[in-house]
């Protein structure tokens, strides 16, 4: 397995590969990302991973400077889920003059985690393509825990007609329920036994939707009940899947999706409902 930190010697690496496919992250890898990798290596000859901590993609006040970089235990994951190439640039490397052309994804960077996190997706989305540009895979994988940034994502390859397949991967649980983050290593001892709660809610609430409980009875329940536990619910939200717009009585399949801080940590969650 190759580690590679700059634009140029990642470029001449590929060269020799007719397909790639490819796994973004922000590294501190966990079995959530291992999954992607794995899930990526029947698909071509060569699977590259980036590591690279977006600061496009962060609010002034959020956790940037403190997001854990543990590259070399990342390339070892990686070496051993089989991948060919860790591409792990610096931020020169990826913004060598200020960011100006951007991308702004459609309607979905206003609800949801796009209304709590102002300009998050457009980091998301603008560092997104220009990894593709660098690696230009012809599939790439993303986790649904992120459902929002995979339909953004999802969203943007097929409006920009970029020849690339998005592929998401189910969320990995905990063996007690909580999704797999990277976030999850902030969490103190009383938080991390407390933080399963977030899915249990979601759980509850998508048990409430398919008895035909009103979606906005459901919101306001599961909200109160984190609230209740001692978290700072930002929204639980009973969605249509394809866009994250509002249900109708007509949509079956929809998602309910929650985002809370406990403590200083902010975890999201999301369960699909097949009615
Ligand atoms: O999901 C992540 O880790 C990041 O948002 C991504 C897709 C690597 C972009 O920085």
């Amino acid at each position: 397995m190759d580690v590679i930190h700059s634009v140029a010697a990642l470029r001449e690496r590929l060269q020799r590969e007719p397909n790639n496919v490819f796994v973004p992250t922000m590294g501190n890898l966990h079995e959530g990302h291992i999954q992607l990798v794995r899930l990526a290596k029947p698909r071509a000859a060569c699977t590259v991973v980036s590591v690279f901590v977006n600061r496009l993609q962060f609010g002034p006040r959020e956790d940037f400077d403190r997001y854990p970089r543990t590259l070399e235990a990342d390339c070892r994951k990686c070496r051993e889920a089989g991948a060919n190439v860790v591409f792990a640039p610096d931020e020169r490397e990826i913004y060598p003059e200020p960011q100006t052309f951007v991308v702004e994804p459609s309607e979905l960077q206003h609800v949801l985690d796009g209304a709590v996190r102002p300009g998050h997706f457009r980091g998301v989305a603008t560092v997104v393509l220009k990894l593709f540009n660098m690696v230009r895979p012809h599939a790439a994988l993303f986790g649904k825990k992120d459902y929002q940034q995979y339909l953004v994502l999802r969203d943007m390859v097929r409006q920009l007609a970029m020849p690339i397949e998005i592929i998401p991967a189910e969320t990995v649980r905990a063996s007690d329920g909580l999704a797999l983050s990277s976030r999850n290593s902030y969490l103190s001892p009383t938080e991390r036994a407390e933080a399963p709660h977030l899915y249990t809610t979601l759980q509850r609430a998508a048990d409430a939707v398919r008895l035909g409980e009103l979606h906005g009875r459901v919101e306001l329940q599961a909200t109160q009940a984190l609230a209740a536990r001692g978290w700072q619910p930002d929204y639980v939200a009973v969605r249509r899947q394809n866009d994250l717009q509002p249900a109708t009585g007509e949509d079956r399949r929809l998602v309910v999706l929650a985002a809370a801080r406990l403590g200083r940590t902010r975890l999201i969650d999301n369960l699909e409902i097949e009615l």
